[in-house]
C-alpha cells in the first residue's frame, strides 16, 4: 500500500496504528524509519519492533538476510549516511525480503514480510527506481512480501511505488503537482483530497475501484508517537 498526505495529516501516526495490529502476522516486519520518528514502538518491555541504528561501519558490515532471519521484527534507523547509502540501503533491504521468502532454501525460511518505509520519497529515486525495490514491489506479494510506503510528495516518487500499490490511502493533499501525479496513477479524482481535513483520508482499492472515508482520529494506538513537526514558530503567527 501507499500512504500519501501533506505533512502533518497524520500518516505516520495512523501507520503506526496499522503497524501495531498488522505486523505481528508477519514472519518479518521491517520499518524503514528515516527520521527516527517511531521510537515508541521500540520502548522496551513492549517493543512491536527492535531498533536498529544503522551507521557507516553497519552499513558495510551487515548481512541482511542474516540480520532479517535473526531478528525478525527491525526498525531501521539510518544514522549519518549520505543519499545514496540510504538508497543502497533499503535496496539490500527490500532485496533480503523477496530473498528470505522466495529465493533462500533454507530451513524454517520466513513465509511473509511486510517492508514499510515512511518518508519514501527521501528514500527512492524518483527516476531510477532501485531494481531490488522494483521487483519487491512489482512481484512481492505472491511471495508474501507486502510494502507500505508513506510520503508527503507523491510528486517526488517513482511512479510504479504508487501505481503498483494495491490499496492507497491519502490524506489532505493540496500541491497541483503532488494531484498531477496522484492522478496518473489512480482513477480517483485527486481534486476531492483538497477538501480532507487532517486525519481524515480516503481509501483506495486499486483493483476494484472503490474508495471509502475514513477518519483516523480514533485509530488507536498503544504506543506512542515521536513527531518532531509540531512548529515552535507557528504559535506567533495570527494564522
Ligand atoms: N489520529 C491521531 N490521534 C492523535 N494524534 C495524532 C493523530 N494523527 C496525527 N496525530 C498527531 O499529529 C501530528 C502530525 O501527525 P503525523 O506525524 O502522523 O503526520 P505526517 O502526515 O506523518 O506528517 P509528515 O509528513 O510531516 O511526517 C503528530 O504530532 C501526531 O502525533
Ligand atoms: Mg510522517
Amino acid at each position: 500500500m501507499s500512504v500519501i498526505g501533506a505533512s502533518g495529516t497524520g500518516k505516520s501516526y495512523y501507520t503506526g496504528s496499522l503497524l501495531e495490529d498488522r505486523a505481528p502476522n508477519f514472519d518479518i516486519s521491517v520499518h524503514f524509519d528515516l527520521e527516527d520518528e517511531e521510537g515508541g514502538l521500540s520502548v522496551e518491555g513492549n517493543a512491536l519492533y527492535g531498533t536498529l541504528i544503522v551507521d557507516r561501519e553497519r552499513f558495510e558490515s551487515i548481512d541482511w538476510p542474516k540480520c532479517l532471519f535473526n531478528h525478525r521484527q527491525v526498525r531501521v534507523v539510518p544514522d549519518a549516511l549520505d543519499d545514496e547509502e540510504i538508497q543502497e540501503l533499503y535496496g539490500r533491504i527490500s532485496a533480503a525480503a523477496m530473498a528470505l521468502c522466495k529465493d533462500l532454501e533454507i530451513d524454517d525460511a520466513p513465509e511473509s514480510a511486510l517492508v514499510s518505509c515512511d518518508e519514501a520519497h527521501q528514500v527512492l529515486d524518483k527516476n531510477k527506481l532501485d531494481s531490488r525495490v522494483n521487483r519487491m514491489q512489482t512481484g512481492g506479494r505472491k511471495h508474501g512480501v507486502e510494502t507500505i510506503h508513506l510520503t508527503q510528495r507523491p510528486a517526488l516518487m517513482p511512479l510504479t511505488i504508487l501505481s503498483q500499490s494495491d490499496r492507497r490511502v491519502y490524506f489532505h493533499v493540496s500541491e497541483q503537482r503532488d494531484i498531477k501525479k496522484i492522478n496518473k496513477a489512480s482513477v480517483f479524482d485527486a481534486n476531492r483530497l483538497k477538501d480532507l481535513k487532517a486525519r481524515e483520508a480516503i481509501v483506495e482499492n486499486k483493483h476494484s475501484g472503490e474508495f471509502e472515508k475514513i477518519d483516523t482520529d480514533n485509530c488507536g494506538r498503544d504506543r506512542p508517537h515521536f513527531s518532531g513537526d509540531d512548529g515552535l514558530l507557528d504559535d506567533a503567527l495570527p494564522v
